[in-house]
């Protein structure tokens, strides 16, 4: 049996190279993505491995077919980037990690929005200019905050936790409401109502097309006066255009953006030497109640060895049994 592996940073690689030697299986290890341009390397392999928010290659899933490829293991949740509809055409099972580490994201989310409350970004600012003031940058307290959680799947489930454990009232939306947290009522009826509630609107939900620009300019406008919002999950679902006038109006207090919605060729590259043509997020990255990091949310030690060995063992269970727990198509 082998396997291929793209897009595989150093720090992954002492997982696949222990994984390897482990199960007997040669796993190859490609820095590059997968894209049109590679796809032939997966020629002779069992089973391919990704990790990417860009489009996979068009016509992928009957290259894999021809090739006799039993399955695509992407060691990432999101399947958003993914034409499912080609995969079960072809019939080539696509399995995910569902829950590699939902706290390194709640606990990012988190982070940054504590962040926002105290003003820390403004602080650093000052002090590196030997501004050593503290009025009139006052900040906020967590516990005298709602917030409101849209989307209640494990990631929004730790969310919530670590929120309630500040003393934050936590209200929640979900099309699909988790049982257990119904009986604690954290559940608003509409998104209207949570978006006219929170004074904090934090997204952790999958992009579907229907959930794009989820937060619009009407959505905006419903909010309350001064409301922060938090994105560790998909760019898609915030009208940047909308996000970056509520701010201007003051609607907004301010944001956190780990994804944005034209993120591909920026985040993740070394843009040092090279402009990028993006005037609505070179504007965000200015303002001093915005954060933007490039799609680190998932990033930790425990994650990302997580990411690594729950896609292998997906994809070994596949080859050898056809079956898997993580498998996103059926
Ligand atoms: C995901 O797991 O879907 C993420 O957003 C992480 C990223 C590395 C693709």
């Amino acid at each position: 049996m082998k396997f291929i592996a793209f897009d595989v940073r150093d720090d992954e690689k002492p997982y696949f190279q222990a994984w390897a030697k482990q199960n007997k299986i040669e796993v190859t290890l490609d820095s590059g993505v997968l894209d049109e341009r590679t796809l032939k390397k997966t020629t002779g392999y069992d089973a391919v491995l990704a990790l990417q928010t860009r489009s996979y290659p068009e016509g992928m899933f009957e290259f894999f077919k021809k090739q006799g490829i039993k399955v695509l293991s992407i060691r990432n949740v999101g399947v958003d980037n993914l034409d499912l509809t080609a995969a079960k055409a072809s019939q080539i099972p696509v399995t995910n990690v569902p829950a590699y580490s939902p706290n390194a994201i709640a606990e990012f989310s988190v982070t940054q929005l504590l962040q926002l409350l105290r003003q820390t970004t403004i602080f650093r600012q000052k002090i590196a200019a030997h501004d050593f003031r503290w009025a009139p940058f006052i900040g906020e307290e967590l516990r005298s905050k709602t917030v409101g959680v849209i989307g209640t799947g494990r990631i929004g489930k730790a969310a919530i936790k670590i929120y309630q454990g500040f003393g934050a009232r936590v209200i929640a939306y979900d099309l699909y409401p988790d049982p257990k947290l119904k009986s604690q009522g954290i559940y608003v009826p509409t998104l209207a109502a949570l978006l006219q509630q929170a004074d904090v609107i934090t997204l952790h939900l999958p992009a579907t097309a229907q959930d794009c620009y989820l937060l619009d300019e009407k959505a905006f406008s419903q909010m309350k006066q001064g409301v922060y919002i938090i994105n560790t999950a998909r760019g898609i679902l915030i009208e940047s255009k909308a996000l970056l006038a509520a701010l201007k109006n003051h609607r907004v207090a301010g944001a956190a953006l780990d994804t944005y919605e034209n993120e591909n060729s920026i985040f993740n590259h070394d843009l040092r030497a090279q402009p990028f043509d993006d005037p609505i997020l070179a504007e965000l990255l200015v303002q001093p109640n915005v954060l933007i990091t490039p799609h680190i949310a998932f990033y930790t030690k425990t994650a990302v060895e997580n990411m690594v060995l729950i896609a292998l063992n997906s994809a070994k269970a596949v080859c050898q049994q056809g079956k898997s727990d993580n498998l996103v198509t059926k």
